[in-house]
């Protein structure tokens, strides 16, 4: 819950008020705190419920990530839409565990925030071990996710490892793409490929050509820091490129996964895709003491033609 005296100390310490670019902390949805960043060129809204951004908006162009109109919003539950943060393991790897990790059902600080000539905005949100993260996974940290807004969206996580033994955790900035119709998208710059697929036991594969979604897709692409492209039909591109991570995964739940996921609209398939920036499977990390590892994703829209 965001109280009004956190508000206000927030605002006081890391807010910006200036011509064109604000930093404004305000009570959100479910009473969370969350925080607007408008800058010349875009806005994003970004809880510190999970660090989770739930909006990317281009002022001449509109939004670039997809959101959930069914999503939850409350403290033991991730937000469905936007990028939420999978830390520090992807998917599930025991049943008593919850599923993409506790960074993002966690409660993040904020640790600074800047405003750059270029011009963009910048905030750093910053999650650490406590009780609660070491019921789960005993091992001391420091996991940081900066977000720049400016004509481009970039995100970075950097985990050190405060701790006197070396750790290995997987990653995911697990972002949700609106699109205007699933039926028209294509993604360039996987071809050729392989991939691990989570529908078929994790059998490697290879991709031919560009992807298309028609099915539930729900891939790991290994081996890979390409760039991503997602060609919105003949009007819209988003570049996606990365870097400190060599997986990358793509995912779409079609029909029956959407009317099977509570907080998922049934037809909500048809205008998202999922590209994440990982570090999954095969390319999770091991950061020694006192080391950090960092993955970066950066989205720009690279055309729009009318
Ligand atoms: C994807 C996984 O990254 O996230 C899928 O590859 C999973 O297997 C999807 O279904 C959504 O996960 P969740 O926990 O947010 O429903």
């Amino acid at each position: 819950m965001a109280d009004i005296k956190q508000l206000e100390q927030l605002n006081h310490e890391f807010g910006i008020d200036d011509a064109d670019t604000r930093i404004l902390f305000s009570q959100g949805r479910g009473d969370l705190p969350k925080v607007d960043l408008k800058g010349p060129f875009a806005s994003a809204e970004l809880y510190l419920h999970g660090a989770h951004l739930t909006s990317f908006r281009l002022h001449d162009s509109g939004e670039l990530l997809w959101m959930s109109d069914m999503s939850e919003f409350s403290e033991d539950r991730p937000i469905r839409g936007g990028v939420p943060i999978c830390w520090p393991w992807f998917g599930k790897p025991t049943a008593t565990v919850p599923q993409h990790g506790f960074a993002r059902t966690s409660k993040w600080k904020v640790v600074e925030t800047k405003a750059h000539l270029d011009p963009s905005l910048e905030i750093a949100l910053r999650l650490t071990d406590d009780d609660s993260t070491r019921s789960y996974w005993p091992h001391p940290f420091e996991l940081t996710l900066r977000v720049i807004v400016g004509r481009d969206l970039t995100l970075q996580l950097s985990c050190l490892n405060t701790g006197e033994t070396p750790i290995t955790a997987e990653a995911a900035l697990h972002t949700y793409f609106h699109v205007s119709d699933i039926a028209a998208v294509k993604l360039l710059g996987l071809e050729q490929r392989s991939y691990l697929d989570k529908l078929d036991s994790l059998k490697r594969k290879q991709q031919e050509g560009a992807i298309t979604i028609d099915r539930e897709v729900d891939r790991i692409y290994v081996d890979t820091d390409d760039i991503v492209t997602i060609c919105d039909g003949q009007t819209r591109r988003i570049e996606v490129r990365k870097s400190g991570s060599e997986s990358t995964v793509v995912w779409n739940p079609w029909v029956d996964k959407s009317a099977a996921m509570g907080d998922f609209p049934n037809d909500g398939y048809q205008q998202m895709v999922c590209v994440e920036t990982t570090n999954a499977d095969q390319d999770a990390r091991r950061i020694e003491p006192g080391e950090v590892h960092t993955m970066t994703q950066s989205c720009s829209l690279v055309s729009v033609s009318t």
